[in-house]
């Protein structure tokens, strides 16, 4: 039916002939609707007077409301040859064979005895597509970048059917997929979604774009944000020959479809060096979603080794990702102490009753990624520094073992001292020293806690004297105050 304004902007059709699947639509309704109070008429069934309707809509998606799961993701994950020998342990780590979809894009095909026979614990592999010529045609300034952000198209044209997230990442990113589907099952996977996370370190965001997901953290495409992007994507690499960050020309390539940036607070690039034990002790109030740069950092450990530190990290998440670092914070009346428990990774002891928000602040064990400017701020977060104050630092211990609970429905996670403090005890707040703690047990329900409106809250059991706190967490209640 070919429609037209007249000079008083009223619609107006071009031919009369046009006009009758109109008549017969309007007559059905007419009909049907007296039907409904009058007869049934064999000729205008309900069931075609929706199937007219739902056309008009042209769904994309036959099972839309069917609850997402991991099925409903794809991984395209960007490597190297070269690093994949040393960069495996962590993408196995998290990967689960023929559960995870997607697939590993090298530079060249692997080598070595490490390497093959394939790992079929390793996501299946393929070799990225030559685009030499889209180089040399557009002369592009970063072949290396334009080869990953090419990666997008490549893992949607490698598999799409059924899927509803296309989780773009590096070698070296970890990713916590329960908590993944989780968080994207709470977005309209048939809507234009580009979610991810910022840099850490303020300036990488400042020269790069404070709009922009950086690619370690992991950056997420909903299914037509992914659709339109491998359609564009040559096109746009030719029209941008001359930006040399892959999560910039990704970022400027998705600007053009008309999408703009989400950031995840449970997505993290992880731009920073050394200690990162302060910002896994103080994670947001959000699902864990990704690290990244652990070759960069200490290990996460400090008594394990790195690659084995993930493993190790990965025995809490498999338990239960939902509580993932997640803060919880108590105290000890008796001998005024604070508990700060980051589920799975840590629990710190302050001799002191410091207040919640507070402590939801990172202890700065760490330093920026790049070249540090004369000035703070550095981060994209608000810190604590590093402090002697015997009333202000705390005791450390890391999580050691992980495991189901025989007798009742929890999950119990232990955390031994990782070192002396070396202080005295906090005399002012009745100088009750806490060094002889050496073993702290946490009880958890064994129930997936995905409500992020409110934290938990804690009890702790500590007889004076005696080496061992126990914590149980629980639900806080109704008009509970945590200070
Ligand atoms: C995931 O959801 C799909 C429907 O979209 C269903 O067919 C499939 O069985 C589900 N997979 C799991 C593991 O629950
Ligand atoms: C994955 O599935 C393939 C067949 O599709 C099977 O050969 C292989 O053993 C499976 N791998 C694992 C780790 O279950
Ligand atoms: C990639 O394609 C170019 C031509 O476009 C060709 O010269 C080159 O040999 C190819 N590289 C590989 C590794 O196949
Ligand atoms: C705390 O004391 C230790 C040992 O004396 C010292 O190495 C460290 O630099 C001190 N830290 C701060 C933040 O003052
Ligand atoms: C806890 O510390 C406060 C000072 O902050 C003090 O008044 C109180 O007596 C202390 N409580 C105990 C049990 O020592
Ligand atoms: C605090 O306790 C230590 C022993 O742990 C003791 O040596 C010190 O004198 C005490 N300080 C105060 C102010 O009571």
């Amino acid at each position: 039916m070919i429609m037209a304004l007249n000079q008083n902007g009223l619609k107006i059709y071009a031919s009369t002939i046009s006009l009758l699947p109109l008549v017969v639509l309007v007559s059905c309704v007419f009909l049907y609707l007296a039907s409904i109070f009058l007869f049934k008429d064999p000729n205008c069934s309900s069931s075609e007077l929706l199937h007219y309707s739902s056309r008009s809509t042209t769904p994309q998606f036959s099972d839309d409301s069917s609850p997402t799961n991991l099925s409903h993701l794809v991984f395209g994950l960007l490597g190297s040859e070269e690093a994949w020998h040393f960069r495996k342990d962590y993408i196995e780590s998290w990967w689960r064979p023929n559960k995870t979809r997607g697939y590993l894009f090298l530079d060249v095909a692997p080598k070595g005895d490490d390497l093959l026979p394939w790992s079929s614990s390793s996501p299946p592999y393929r070799v990225s597509d030559n685009i030499t010529q889209l180089l040399e045609e557009s002369k592009h300034v970063a072949p290396v970048m334009a080869r990953m952000v090419h990666g997008i198209m490549e893992v949607f044209r490698e598999d799409h059917e059924g899927v509803r997230w296309v989780v773009m990442g590096d070698d070296d990113s970890i990713f916590f997929v329960d908590n993944m589907v989780d968080v994207l099952a709470r977005y309209d996977h048939t809507k234009y979604y580009y979610l991810g996370a910022q840099s850490e370190f303020i300036m990488s965001n400042h020269w790069y774009s404070f709009n922009q997901a950086f690619g370690g953290a992991g950056f997420i495409l909903s299914y037509p944000l992914a659709k339109a992007m491998s359609k564009y994507i040559e096109t746009c690499l030719r029209k941008y020959p001359f930006l040399r960050s892959a999560d910039q020309i990704t970022m400027v390539c998705i600007s053009d479809v008309g999408v703009t940036f989400t950031p995840l607070k449970g997505s993290h690039q992880i731009d920073l060096r050394g200690d990162i034990s302060g910002l896994l002790s103080s994670h947001p109030k959000a699902p864990l979603m990704s690290l990244h740069h652990l070759d960069a950092t200490d290990s996460i450990f400090p008594s394990i080794e790195r690659q084995q530190s993930v493993r190790h990290l990965m025995k809490a998440a498999n338990l239960d990702q939902s509580r993932m670092l997640q803060q919880v914070i108590c105290y000890n009346r008796p001998t005024n102490w604070s508990f700060s428990i980051s589920w799975g990774y840590s629990v710190h002891i302050y001799e002191n009753i410091l207040p919640r928000s507070h402590l939801q602040l990172p202890i700065e064990t760490f330093q920026p990624w790049g070249v540090t400017p004369k000035d703070p701020p550095y981060y994209m977060l608000n810190t604590r520094s590093r402090t002697n104050d015997s009333c202000q630092a705390p005791h450390i211990f890391f999580m050691k073992n992980v495991e189901k609970t025989k007798t009742s429905s929890e999950i119990l996670t232990t955390y031994s001292r990782s070192s002396p403090r070396e202080l005295l005890s906090c005399s002012y707040t009745g100088n009750y020293s806490a060094d002889y703690i050496s073993m702290i047990q946490v009880y958890s329900p064994r129930t997936k806690r995905i409500e992020m409106d409110r934290c938990e809250c804690c009890d702790v059991i500590h007889k004076k004297g005696t080496n061992k706190a126990t914590i149980t967490l629980r639900e806080c209640r109704v008009d509970e105050i945590i200070a």
